[in-house]
């Protein structure tokens, strides 16, 4: 018996870091799976991009669980396409019982400086795209009455971020967002939440601008990203998560044990947001 068996989950960005987690752990616990993610590489994002084999190896991930799945290679920033491939998932599945809006990315700038071009790409994609998700898969969980939604968001959904405050902007605006839906959609039985991610090891922190940042320097190493880490948490052994921490939190937010949760925001973080300010570099 899984926590998610019978549902269908559609899942954004699925195909590495936390979205392939949020397939490979909703499977496990029962669910089929239609994700979509896109192999482009982005105008503004310095790091890798995700692959045809990245989408391949969730697919065959999930295969591996015995569900099955479906991927589908399409832009959160093109509604047509997240409208097309929740068709797909309908034809295929017959239901969507689950979103799981977690496409994004993450780029640094000190705000004075930033482009035009990097803010506009951030919002495009971690707001206007998390809204763009919903709407693609909310006329039918309205005509079932049912349906869960968790969107990604950050702690820093919740504080603000130094030289990145177009990803803070868009991610606090995630919370807006599921705060708004979770009002208007609740009538319909429609549940809303956030999970915001402390500090995760993915494609998207485990490169070279993560390594300068944590370091505070250019020519960061991986060592640097990793101590610094460890000072983000409170708990014991606490350093950057698995993609699973953030997977298990959405699978419970998902499921029937929470029935009755809706319109919050459920930090992720090794005690991060519990701690007091300090600063690690006074001035
Ligand atoms: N890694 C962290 O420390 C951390 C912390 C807090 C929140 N988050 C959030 O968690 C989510 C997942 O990030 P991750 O750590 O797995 O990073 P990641 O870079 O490994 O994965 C992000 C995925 O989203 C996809 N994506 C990005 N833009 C897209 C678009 N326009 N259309 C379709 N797919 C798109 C990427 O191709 C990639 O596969 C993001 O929303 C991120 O902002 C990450």
């Amino acid at each position: 018996m899984g926590l998610l068996d019978g549902k269908v989950v559609f899942i954004t960005g699925g195909g590495r870091g936390q979205g392939r987690a949020h397939a490979v752990v909703s499977a496990k616990e029962g669910a089929d799976i239609v994700f979509i993610d896109t192999t482009q590489p982005f105008a503004t994002v310095p790091y890798a991009h995700t692959t045809a084999e990245d989408m391949a190896e969730t697919v065959r991930l999930v295969e591996e669980q015995d569900r099955r799945v479906l991927s589908i290679e399409a832009d959160v920033r093109d509604q047509a396409a997240l409208d097309d491939a929740v068709a797909q998932g309908l034809a295929q599945f017959g239901q969507i019982d689950c979103l799981v809006a977690n496409a994004g990315i993450w780029t640094l700038g000190p705000v004075a400086e930033m482009t035009r071009e990097q803010w506009q790409e951030m919002i495009d994609i971690n707001l206007t795209g998390v809204w763009q998700s919903v709407k693609a898969v909310v006329p039918h969980m309205i005509e079932r009455q049912s349906g869960s939604i968790v969107l990604t968001s950050s702690v820093n959904g919740l504080e603000g971020g130094a030289f990145y405050s177009h990803y803070a902007a868009a991610k606090f605006g995630v919370v807006g967002l599921m705060k708004s839906i979770a009002l208007e959609l609740g009538p319909q039985g429609i549940r809303a939440n956030t999970v915001n991610p402390g500090t995760i090891l993915s494609g998207m922190t485990d490169n070279q601008q993560g390594y300068d940042m944590m370091a505070g320097h250019a020519g960061g190493t991986r060592d640097d990203l990793l101590a610094a880490g460890r000072t983000f948490g409170v708990l014991k052994g606490s350093g950057f998560m698995p993609p699973e921490v953030i997977a298990n939190a959405a699978v419970f937010l998902n499921s029937a044990m929470a029935s009755n949760v809706t319109g919050i925001t459920l930090p992720v973080d090794s005690g991060h947001l519990a701690m007091a300010g300090i600063n690690m570099d006074p001035k």
